[in-house]
């Protein structure tokens, strides 16, 4: 079995991982073969850290129709230990990690494979890769594990080591204060939470509440910019912007952050009002909100409302905060339909549910009349983790208050736990008994 440091490994040898078998809630943590360059395009890293996350509950409680036995996890943090031939000083016209990268390296894997060079992947929509897959299915082995292997890891990879080369505005940032405990959250649930917030505040729909001009003239390039002459003038409360949070486990806390950081920065630049409801069901998940918003709170948040409510109390703030109308947005962050039947019902009519929860077949809860009477907007899906990374990263920067720590009340992440705890944490986890938890698989 590999033990110690990198240079005292055999990579031809045994890693301990977590293992799920099918149908449901077995997990078992093995000894398994250490994972091969197989592609030119591969890397292989040992993990520092591996992520247990609300996505892995999915295969757990077998509701993702998986069939076969698998390594779990999906957040990755480590150190580059092998690299196929594709790496060398000389690789040109791909992405820039095929010529930089080296063994030794620190690096953060997104939870899916981005190649960096196809249309998807040029675009910004890397989730949607051509060559996508998720780590921790039966064909990619996940991060739970001593080793991982990680495909087209020229474009997939994001390396700390090279942060703070020439030409990455991050020349002279002090990074030391930056905890590797955090690094974790730029593989899946910060970039995830930030797509939550930017999805719903990049819509046209709430053009109007930032920018002053009714729709359709609030700022897409084909509105042009002469308002018509129809209605009054936009009045103080048609600008307030209404937002809820449905779901505060681990990215729901992180979409809450991210999406305060905007509009805390919206309301300094351009004067913006808002108000946030942030909701979930679980006591235990609000008082971890609340107690992280007093952090922020003290430090430099701005003035808009801030809520942490019930689903009941979420619904009538939803209400009275808007005179009846109803959110302008609803961030959707759990993956239920009861969760997408919360957000319909608190939205108002031509709002945007930005749905990052990850459903599964049931058929949605809405018919076409109920959709068609709201004029509401859907996004749902996977993030695009690859090209949020920048934002991703200066929100964690920023945010070490709450992301740096862990184990207090305020901490997002709860504990670094040893791999042979798995089963225990994939249980309390499962009934939201605890927060975020990292597995060291080296302890
Ligand atoms: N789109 C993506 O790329 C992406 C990435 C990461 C995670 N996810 C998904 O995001 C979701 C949340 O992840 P997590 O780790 O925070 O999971 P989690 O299971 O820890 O948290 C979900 C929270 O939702 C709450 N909840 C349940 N029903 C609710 C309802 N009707 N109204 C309000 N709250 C309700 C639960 O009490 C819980 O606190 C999961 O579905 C996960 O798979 C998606
Ligand atoms: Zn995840
Ligand atoms: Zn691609």
């Amino acid at each position: 079995m590999a033990t110690g440091k990198p240079g005292a490994l055999d990579l031809a040898g045994m890693q301990r991982a977590v293992r799920w078998y099918p149908p449901a809630y077995d997990i078992r943590v093995e000894a398994v073969p250490i994972p091969q360059i197989i592609d030119p395009d591969d890397a292989i890293v040992r993990v520092t850290l591996a992520g247990l996350c609300g996505s892995d509950l999915h295969i757990y409680r077998g509701h993702e129709d998986v069939d076969s036995d698998l390594t779990c996890g999906h957040e990755i943090v480590g150190e580059v230990v092998a690299l196929g031939p594709s790496f060398h000083p000389q690789a040109s016209g791909r992405p820039e990690l095929y010529s930089t990268l080296r063994v030794g390296d620190k690096v953060v894997s997104p939870f899916t494979v981005s190649c960096g060079e196809c249309h998807f992947c040029r675009i910004g929509f890397t989730c949607r890769c051509v060559h996508s897959c998720l780590f921790g299915i039966p064909t990619l082995p996940g991060g739970q594990a001593q080793f991982v292997r990680i495909p087209k890891a020229g474009g997939t990879l994001f390396s700390l080591s090279a942060l703070q080369s020439p030409g990455t505005g991050l020349v002279n940032q002090d990074l030391s204060h930056l905890t590797e405990s955090s690094l974790i959250l730029l593989a899946d649930i910060l970039p995830t939470g930030v797509f939550a917030a930017m999805q719903a505040l990049q819509h046209p729909k709430v053009a109007p509440m930032l920018t002053g001009k009714p729709y359709p003239f609030g700022g897409n390039v084909l509105a042009g910019t002469t308002p018509g002459q129809a209605s009054a003038a936009l009045q103080p409360e048609d600008r307030t912007l209404t937002i809820a949070v449905v779901g505060l486990g681990p990215v729901g806390i992180c979409a809450t952050i991210s999406l305060l950081d905007i509009l805390t920065s919206l309301e300094s630049s351009q004067g913006l009002v808002y108000q946030v409801i942030a909701i979930d069901p679980l006591e235990a998940r609000r008082k971890k909100m609340q107690a992280i918003y007093n952090v922020i709170d003290s430090a430099e948040n701005g003035s808009g409302r801030f809520t942490v409510a019930s689903i009941e109390d979420g619904k009538r703030l939803a209400a009275d905060w808007t005179s009846g109308a109803g959110c302008n947005a609803v961030l959707e962050v759990v993956g239920n339909n009861s969760a997408l039947t919360l957000a319909y019902e608190v939205v108002r009519p031509f709002g945007i549910i930005s749905s990052v929860g990850v459903h599964q077949e049931p058929p949605l809860p809405f018919n076409g009349r109920d959709v068609y009477n709201k004029n509401v907007s859907f996004d749902f899906g996977r993030c695009p983790v690859r090209a949020m990374f920048p934002i991703a990263f200066d929100v964690l920067l920023k945010r070490q208050d709450v992301f740096g720590s862990v184990g207090t009340n305020s901490s997002l992440v709860e504990k670094v736990v040893p791999l042979d705890q798995a089963v225990e944490m994939y249980k309390l986890f499962d009934k939201g008994d605890c927060g975020k938890i990292l597995f060291n698989p080296w302890i």
